[in-house]
């Protein structure tokens, strides 16, 4: 079976993908900013996944006010980057898993969540930052396989936190049906809190995000509960993208083990969040998988070495 072995939250603003893309990690702005990635790229080394779901939303690049799925799996073979004004992103174009998308869509689908399937599409920022915050910035392809998973978080109304986190139980039911033994990991992406435009353009929370990276790690249900209205006020317009975390949350077990946590503000306009959590069978899970390939107990004192390597960087927000 496939088995989820953990959760990426990251936000993905579109300025630290510019930074990259124009040698600016250096400057002490940026700096802080990729510090607290430098061991979030260790772990996601030796963990190594074979394929990623990255939980991201579409910046009106490959969907507009045409067309609004509010939740889009894509299917396809290839993802290139999409083109947000200034020319695609230098990275490699995403490769894709169409067997695994295709079974999840199955299964999700008649497991009564009504996905939109996606064929073709172009990522934007909202996928292609996260993906190198975590692998980096490979030349040619990025390392494993990537299945998008698009949600409306940008024109009104937004899916629900609790269908979000219930979409993310019915994924993770659909990779365990699956019949070939896969490694995956999947990211909730964007956030934290954000305002872009309008008489709070700039609104930053951080109580309030800290306590939503608390109750993510601990009670996650508490968070499926916070409304709407509560998100726009608390977290600023764009907070609502924080939804993405909770189908991560929902497709890992109920206890996980916080691993790693980062927390910085701002990047652009935005409150920087990350968080890494391991199921906490992940060993046994791994086992498994690692089994096939006769590397069960080097498999499992790397990953207790990956996790000796990660710590908790201080958080040290402005506001
Ligand atoms: C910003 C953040 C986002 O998540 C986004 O999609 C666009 C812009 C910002 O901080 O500028
Ligand atoms: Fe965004």
């Amino acid at each position: 079976m496939a088995k989820i072995i953990a959760g990426i939250g990251s936000s993905h603003v579109p300025a630290i993908g510019a930074a990259l893309d124009n040698g600016k990690t250096e400057e002490p702005y940026w700096k802080r900013v990729f510090s607290g990635f430098v061991k979030s790229k260790e772990w996601m080394a030796e963990t190594k996944p074979d394929v990623a779901i990255v939980v991201y939303n579409d910046h009106a690049s490959a969907f507009s006010v045409d067309l609004i799925p509010t939740f889009a799996l894509g299917c396809a073979a290839e993802f290139p980057p999409a083109d947000e004004g200034w020319g695609p992103r230098p990275v490699p174009v995403v490769q894709g898993h169409p067997a695994l998308a295709a079974h999840i869509a199955q299964s999700v689908i008649l497991d009564e969540f009504d996905l939109t399937i996606v064929n073709k599409m172009e990522v934007d920022h909202g996928l292609t930052v996260p993906m190198n915050l975590l692998f980096g910035q490979p030349k040619d392809a990025w390392p494993c396989p990537v299945i998008p998973l698009a949600v409306n978080v940008v024109m009104y109304p937004p899916p629900t936190g609790h269908r979000c986190y219930m979409l993310g139980k019915a994924l993770r039911r659909a990779l365990e049906s699956y019949p070939e033994d896969l490694k995956v990991v999947i990211f909730g992406t964007g956030g934290l809190s954000h305002q872009i435009s309008g008489p709070r353009a700039g609104l930053i929370n951080s109580k309030w995000d800290k306590s939503f990276l608390d109750n993510l790690s601990k009670d996650p249900k508490k968070l499926t509960r916070i409304p709407h209205l509560e998100y726009m006020r608390e977290a600023g317009a764009e907070g609502i993208e924080m939804v993405m975390w909770l189908i991560m949350r929902g497709a890992l077990d109920d206890k996980v083990d916080e691993v790693y946590r980062f927390y910085t503000v701002p990047a652009s306009n935005t409150a920087v969040g990350h968080i890494i959590l391991e199921n906490a069978r992940k060993a046994s899970g791994t086992r498994k998988v690692a089994g096939k390939s006769k590397r069960g107990a080097a498999g499992k004192s790397r990953q207790a070495a990956a996790r000796k390597t990660i710590h908790r960087i201080a958080s040290k927000g402005t506001r």
